[in-house]
């Protein structure tokens, strides 16, 4: 669809189409949904090809080297566009244009803008000064302050819509890109997210997840963490509301207090572990250690037994012997997460863990990832077998890909669960009877009758 902005005598005018390809987490979703309402208020359409871009942005990731290998490679893949149409704009956005500015300049010559995450509002005046004409603009300072406190982002239509409430992170874990690419932390104002989650919920959006590189962390003159917590469950409309990531340094009993007395707060935390031995912890500057790990998930399940909790964890991190590597196995036997991502340990030039002497075998590593994601699928399984026979709150969220008469929606837990359509509609919270649990899905029935749900639970 072609969009037309009127001009000051009132014409239709053709301005042009944007493409966005969106690497790494929720954050880069997150800021390439801002840059896309710039570039509308610009006057600019989205477009699903290609072909037919007129400015083409890529929002990239820094965080392990495959996620930089992998928008390489597709920066090559669209060289020829640029050849077929030389008006094109092309982009490099994100963390690795922040990391790698030098060496894109000089590998990638057809790059036009190289812009880090805190340079963003530039992006209007670039296209409105460019008046067809290439040359290189590159800006990757970082900035104490900004927070596009004022901008709103343009959403793609669905259920979740993402708000982010920080930018940065100051913790230095010594594996970590994210302090170098995104800079300091700093906070949002309240006023400003709870404006941002009303303008969602009367989009149509049910869900909210607050994003934070350390959600957790978030703090201004007006309060914490756990105080907008609070105010975001109270908007109404607002229908489930979940974070990420939390730093377990920064989980308190408040927070967990504010989770049990808001039933439109999920029961789900997302609490990145790393390594179950001390020692590498340590040398993680990860800030707390196994035994104060496991505690708190203990404090979690004592305020929620039914909380799911999932984690990241790395394998391979310099000087990690077999022993280390068993422990973080044990802390994972100790929990049972109910999903992990997990990843091999990846250099990242800058970062102290770069400069260790003792870099681990990669044969090494890929053994233990190979032992860690077949400990996860079966904790996996039996976390999700654990809810057979319960009911469990689910929100419909789109038609089931294997049938047109079942739709597929989430549990509080994050989990997918497929059943038969009832006369739901979509974003409807419902009851299912879960009756089975295959690989990372379940299966159940609608129950209707709300004595029979609080009977069977
Ligand atoms: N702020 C979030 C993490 C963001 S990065 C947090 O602290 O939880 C997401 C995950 O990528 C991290 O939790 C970590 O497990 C992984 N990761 C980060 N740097 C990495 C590296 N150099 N090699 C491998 N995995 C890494
Ligand atoms: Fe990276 Fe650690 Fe900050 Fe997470 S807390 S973004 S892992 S430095
Ligand atoms: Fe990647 Fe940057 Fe996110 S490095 S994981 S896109 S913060």
């Amino acid at each position: 669809m072609t969009m037309y902005n009127l001009n000051n005598n009132n014409n239709l005018q053709e301005i042009g189409k944007y493409f966005i390809e969106t690497f790494g987490c929720q954050m880069n979703v997150a800021d390439s949904e801002l840059v896309a309402g710039m570039l509308q208020e610009c006057g600019y359409s989205e477009t699903e090809d290609l072909d037919q871009a007129d400015i083409l942005f890529m929002n990239t990731c820094a965080i392990r080297e495959k996620a930089e290998e992998t928008v390489h490679n597709r920066l090559d893949s669209i060289q020829h566009l640029k050849k077929r149409n030389p008006q094109m704009l092309i982009g490099v956005l994100g963390c690795m244009a922040q990391n790698l500015k030098d060496n894109l300049l000089e590998t990638k010559p057809f790059v036009d803008i190289i812009l880090g995450p805190d340079s963003y509002r530039r992006i209007p005046g670039i296209i409105k000064s460019r008046n067809g004409q290439n040359g290189h603009e590159v800006d990757t300072r970082l900035s104490k302050f900004e927070v596009y406190e004022d901008l709103l982002p343009s959403r793609h239509e669905g259920v979740n819509a993402w708000v982010s409430i920080s930018r940065g992170c100051d913790k230095f874990c010594t594996f970590c890109i994210v302090p170098f690419t995104r800079g300091r932390e700093r906070s949002r104002s309240f006023e400003s997210i709870i404006d941002e989650v009303k303008d969602a919920v009367s989009n149509g959006f049910t869900e909210i997840t607050l994003l934070g590189q350390n959600v957790n962390s978030f703090r201004t003159e007006n309060g914490k963490f756990p105080h907008l917590l609070k105010q975001v469950a109270g908007v109404s409309g607002v229908k489930r509301i979940r974070y990420m990531s939390p730093h377990p340094q920064d989980m308190d009993e408040h927070l967990l207090q504010v989770m049990c007395d808001h039933e439109n707060i999920c029961n789900y935390i997302h609490l990145p572990l790393q390594a179950g031995s001390d020692r590498i912890l340590k040398r993680m500057n990860r800030t707390y250690s196994q035994n104060e790990f496991l505690e708190l998930v203990d404090t979690i399940r004592r305020y929620m037994p039914d909380c799911s909790i999932s984690t990241d964890i790395i394998v391979g991190f310099p000087g990690e012997t077999n022993a280390e590597f068993e422990e973080t196995l044990e802390v994972m036997n100790r929990v049972v997460f109910d999903r992990s991502f997990m990843f091999k340990y990846s250099s990242r030039p800058g970062t102290k863990a770069a400069e260790y002497t003792d870099q681990i075998d990669e044969v090494i590593k890929q053994e233990r990832l190979e032992r860690l994601i077949a400990l996860q699928q079966s904790h996996t399984l039996k976390a999700n077998q654990r809810h057979i026979g319960k009911v469990l709150k689910v929100m419909v969220e789109k038609e089931s890909k294997k049938s047109p008469t079942q739709w597929t929606g989430r549990t509080e837990g994050n989990m997918g669960v497929i059943f038969d359509k009832n006369g739901e509609h979509l974003k409807d919270i419902v009851d299912i009877l879960i009756q089975n649990a295959q690989g990372v899905s379940l299966f159940g029935n609608r129950v209707l009758d709300k004595e029979l749900v609080d009977e069977i639970n």
